[in-house]
């Protein structure tokens, strides 16, 4: 895991290699590099950038959009991310922040088992909101009163100062720059209640952070951990997530003078 994990995804070799031993991914990553190129010229920032590609991507398949090719995958992904956070001792009582909610792949778990109106989902893109819209009338979940907002950066800023006791973002940071990071960090213990924890998944590697075609992003995790830090939050690597099947780690985050 920690082999694959080091790898610069970026570098030449890397991804002649990858070509070799994928021949069928070549062309869905040309098609992949021409969008990067056009949509460089046409947004003005990352958040336009990524919600011109989940546009795209939404409008063939919501689910793929959120990295999931089956319907099968979807609901594992989602399951996982629900029962680890069960393990955790999630309550119906919870107050929860999804952050970079999608079509509630783990969603829909979450508000079928919190408490009416206990789940609040934000993401960048309106696409994938109309998706997770359906999720919750396909699923029937409108009495759960879920709330779902589009937003247009991580400052939170609508959102009540100490509410949430849990806040999680799955893959999400795996696609944000650094600096979309950073404006998470910085504003999301404002929006915490005491002894509330902020969990999120990103791309682990041991050597420089970089990114591919500005849609994966990669990341040591001590420069997490220590951003983290420089905002006044304690921040650990959740090992036992790392023994579950996912590419991904976690970190999870707490607010220090709590
Ligand atoms: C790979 S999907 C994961 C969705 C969901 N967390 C899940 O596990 O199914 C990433 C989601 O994060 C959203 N996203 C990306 N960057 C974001 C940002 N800066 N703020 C809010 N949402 C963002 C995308 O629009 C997309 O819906």
């Amino acid at each position: 895991m920690t082999t694959t994990r080091a790898a610069d995804r970026a570098r030449l070799g890397h991804r002649l290699r990858h070509a070799s031993r994928h021949p069928d991914r070549v062309v869905p990553y040309l098609r992949r590099l021409g969008r990067d190129w056009r949509l460089r010229l046409t947004t003005r920032d990352h958040v336009a950038y990524y919600r011109a590609v989940m546009k795209a991507d939404t409008a063939r398949s919501p689910s793929a959009a959120v990295g999931s090719a089956t319907e099968e995958r979807w609901l594992a992904l989602g399951e996982m991310q629900f029962d680890y956070l069960l393990r955790h001792g999630l309550s119906p009582k919870d107050r929860m922040l999804e952050i970079g909610c999608g079509n509630l792949r783990a969603g829909w778990r979450f508000i079928d088992y919190l408490r009416p109106g206990h789940y609040h989902g934000v993401d960048i893109s309106p696409e994938i909101l109309f998706a997770a819209a359906d999720t919750v009338a396909e699923r029937g979940l409108q009495a759960k009163v879920p709330h779902l907002t589009l937003v247009r950066d991580l400052r939170l800023s609508a959102l009540p100062a100490g509410y949430f006791t849990v806040v999680h973002a799955h893959s999400v940071f795996s696609h944000s720059p650094i600096e979309v990071v950073d404006e998470c960090l910085r504003n999301v213990a404002r929006v915490m209640a005491p002894r509330a924890f902020f969990d999120f998944t990103f791309n682990r590697t041991e050597g420089e952070h970089h990114h591919v075609l500005r849609e994966d992003f990669y990341y040591r995790a001590d420069t997490l951990t220590e951003l983290a830090a420089s905002h006044g939050l304690w921040a650990r690597v959740m090992e036992d997530w790392e023994r579950l099947p996912h590419k991904q780690s976690k970190i999870r985050v707490r607010c220090v003078r709590r």
